[in-house]
């Protein structure tokens, strides 16, 4: 089961470049630059990650992306990103990224995105994974800052696949966000939100009605409204689920009790991703096995965990059709 995982094509479509920092690289990157950080070790780091919710975590996960300064630091990221990405048989991914948690320390937007993309080209070239961009607003920021956000993107919107809502999700509800979402749909960018992680099933549909989302970032708390999972199981909404990051915020509080299988058993196209890997224990493919082994799953739920990771994509028609050969071509020598 772990070759099967390991080598079964996929994409990864819920990833936050900031929370692949790894304790290691944060060392590097603070004595690189200078920074004092509140923490003696790699050790010591690792300790600091036993969180009780989503806040816990974004508060030791704002403080961690301090470290990153030059265009450099950005790039060195996500190429380890890309580097254990390939390993895990990642072929495609999503990434996320946050500006504010930059801009609002003073580092310049450009600096975030071009080492993003020297790595996204640097990944493509050396190791065969495409990647798109998806820039996230911090929903406890206001719509104010959203709209700048989107301003200072403007000289990179070609580079820009789709933007996303993150951060703090109670009392921050999708509603707050509809005009900007609605200014970034005009330019020509795809939608996703963070909902039902902690927030209500209202907010899912806050994310669908008054953003028009083209996929939903979590949703485990839908499955409280059986009209909704009706709704987004008739749509064909893709959810990109992350199981140790449920995990670890306490979404659920045993991987036994997962509902991932349920999703898929109601019609919904629910996929596997990391969220925050260098803080919640495990890279895409171990998503995978930790929730195939708590869940008892079979090959044909990987199978279609991986499928519906690449229809749910925001890659063009051809390109997903393509992957899904390869999946299909997988199967056949599995
Ligand atoms: N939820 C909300 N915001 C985030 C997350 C998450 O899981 N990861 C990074 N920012
Ligand atoms: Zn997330």
């Amino acid at each position: 089961m772990k070759d099967f995982i390991a080598s079964l094509p996929k994409a990864e479509l819920h990833l936050h470049i900031e929370g692949s920092l790894e304790p290691e690289l944060m060392f590097a990157l603070a004595e690189r630059n200078g920074i004092a950080i509140p923490y003696a070790s790699v050790e010591d780091v690792r300790a600091a990650y036993a969180f009780s919710n989503l806040q816990d975590f974004l508060d030791i996960y704002y403080a961690g992306a301090g470290v990153l300064q030059t265009e450099a630091d950005f790039r060195d990221l996500a190429m380890a990103y890309f580097e254990r990405a390939a390993a895990d048989g990642v072929v495609h991914a999503e990434i996320m990224f946050d500006p504010q948690t930059h801009t609002d320390r003073g580092i310049a937007f450009g600096t975030v995105i071009e080492g993003l993309l020297a790595a996204m080209a640097e990944a493509e070239a050396r190791l065969g994974i495409t990647s798109l961009l998806i820039m996230s607003f911090l929903r406890h920021l206001s719509e104010e800052a959203a709209f700048e956000t989107l301003a200072m993107a403007e000289p990179w919107l070609d580079r820009i696949a789709a933007v996303g809502l993150d951060s703090s999700e109670l009392g921050h509800p999708p509603a707050k966000f509809a005009r900007v979402f609605a200014a970034a749909r005009a330019k020509g960018l795809r939608l996703t939100a963070h909902a039902g992680e902690e927030g209500p099933p209202d907010y899912v549909h806050e994310a669908l009605d008054m953003l028009g989302v083209d996929r939903i970032d979590h949703g485990n708390r839908a499955l409280e409204d059986e009209g909704l999972v009706a709704r987004l199981a008739a749509e064909g909404m893709t959810l990109t689920v992350c199981p140790l990051s449920n995990l670890k915020l306490c979404v659920v509080d045993d991987l036994a009790r997962h509902p991932l299988d349920r999703m898929l058993a109601a019609g919904l196209k629910a996929t596997v991703n990391s969220d925050d890997p260098a803080y919640f224990g495990g890279y895409v493919a171990e998503n995978y096995r930790a929730v195939a082994k708590a869940r008892g799953l079979s090959r044909e739920h990987l199978v279609t965990l991986a499928r519906n990771s690449f229809t749910g994509s925001f890659l063009p028609e051809g390109d997903v059709a393509r992957h899904l050969a390869a999946i299909d071509a997988f199967e056949a020598r599995a």
